[in-house]
């Protein structure tokens, strides 16, 4: 199946923004959603039409549905730890948003495929960190968590009475240049900007916490494979490297780099966190051809130059 008009929602964020690049470059044309409440307009390339609006605004998201081929939907309030605080306004914008969206797509009748991302943060807490594959049990431990995978079940169902393919990507953490800063989300973005500011990287927990860090430009990837293989409709997969780093191991590598002899400090783990989250890319590897090129270690460079650009 071949694509021309791709519509992102929350294109303009950490994510979208290297999607839409690569859109572009497979010579699509662009159309993004997005309200900038974290998002940013310079993230755009200019060729990308972006149509500043909130995904659970009808109007707003049935004249951007209008003409697409294929959607992606990113728009989303991205936090689990602000999700254990504010669930209403979690489920507002990821579910209500999600459902808006799908509803404008059943009625459009253009689109044809339906790429949601979605995140690790649907599956139970692992008992190890060994990878665990789609299979594992989904029991979310944060609103955040229940509202991507409320999400998922919408669209599968929405998309096959519409009539539309779908294709949900589990992303797992994801990181990159762009990623914006708040104090919960993007571990790495925060222990850069803390060490360039002469602070501590404060871990919650003992830092033993595992994760499957992965570069943006691989979950850019996997979104454009979801795109281009047929025979996919209503699968998931998981987009991540395989490998798992223990926050300890991150906080070492950054703190060697920008603050040798600084040593992180520790708080209480907080409510809602997974202690294992490593992906199996099985999946994705055997069905999409999704082989990941990122390199915490090599990639962190990257990382570290963007927050010094932004200071
Ligand atoms: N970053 C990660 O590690 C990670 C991991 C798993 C899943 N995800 C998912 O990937 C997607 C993109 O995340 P990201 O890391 O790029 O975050 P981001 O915050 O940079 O991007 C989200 C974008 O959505 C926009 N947005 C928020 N609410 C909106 C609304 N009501 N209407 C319109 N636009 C709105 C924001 O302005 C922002 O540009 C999200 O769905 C997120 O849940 C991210």
């Amino acid at each position: 199946m071949s694509f021309q008009r791709a519509l992102v929602t929350g294109g303009a964020g950490f994510i979208g923004s290297h999607l839409v690049e690569r859109l572009l470059e497979q010579g699509l044309s662009v159309t993004v959603l997005d309200d900038l409440s974290v998002g940013r307009r310079e993230h755009l390339p200019t060729e990308a039409r972006l149509v500043v609006g909130n995904v659970c605004d009808p109007d707003a998201v049935r004249q951007v549905v209008d003409g697409a081929d294929v959607v992606f939907h990113l728009a989303a309030h991205v936090s689990i730890r602000a999700s254990m605080q504010g669930f209403l306004h979690d489920a507002q914008v990821n579910v209500m948003g999600t459902v808006n969206v799908l509803d404008a797509c059943a009625r459009a009748g253009t689109v044809r495929k339906f790429i949601c991302a979605s995140s690790m943060g649907v599956y139970a807490d692992a008992p190890s960190a060994e990878p665990i594959s789609e299979e594992h049990p989904t029991r979310p431990a944060s609103p955040y968590g229940v509202g991507k995978l409320a999400s998922e079940r919408y669209v599968q169902l929405v998309s096959r009475e519409a009539g539309f393919e779908s294709v949900c990507l589990r992303f797992f953490n994801t990181y990159g240049p762009r990623q914006s800063y708040t104090p919960y989300v993007g571990v790495a973005t925060i222990f850069v900007r803390r060490l360039l500011a002469g602070q501590r990287p404060v871990i919650f927990g003992d830092g033993e916490q595992c994760r499957d860090f992965v570069n943006v430009q691989d979950i850019a990837q996997a979104n454009l494979l979801a795109m281009q293989h047929d025979g996919v409709d209503g699968e998931v997969f998981n987009v991540g490297t395989g490998r798992g780093t223990t926050v300890n191991r991150l906080a070492t590598m950054l703190c060697a780099r920008l603050a040798p002899g600084l040593k992180p400090s520790y708080l209480p783990a907080h409510a809602g966190e997974l202690r294992y989250s490593v992906a199996s890319i099985a999946k994705a590897r055997r069905v999409l051809g999704y082989e990941p090129e990122g390199d915490l270690e090599r990639d962190l460079d990257a990382v570290i130059g963007w927050c010094k650009e932004q200071r």
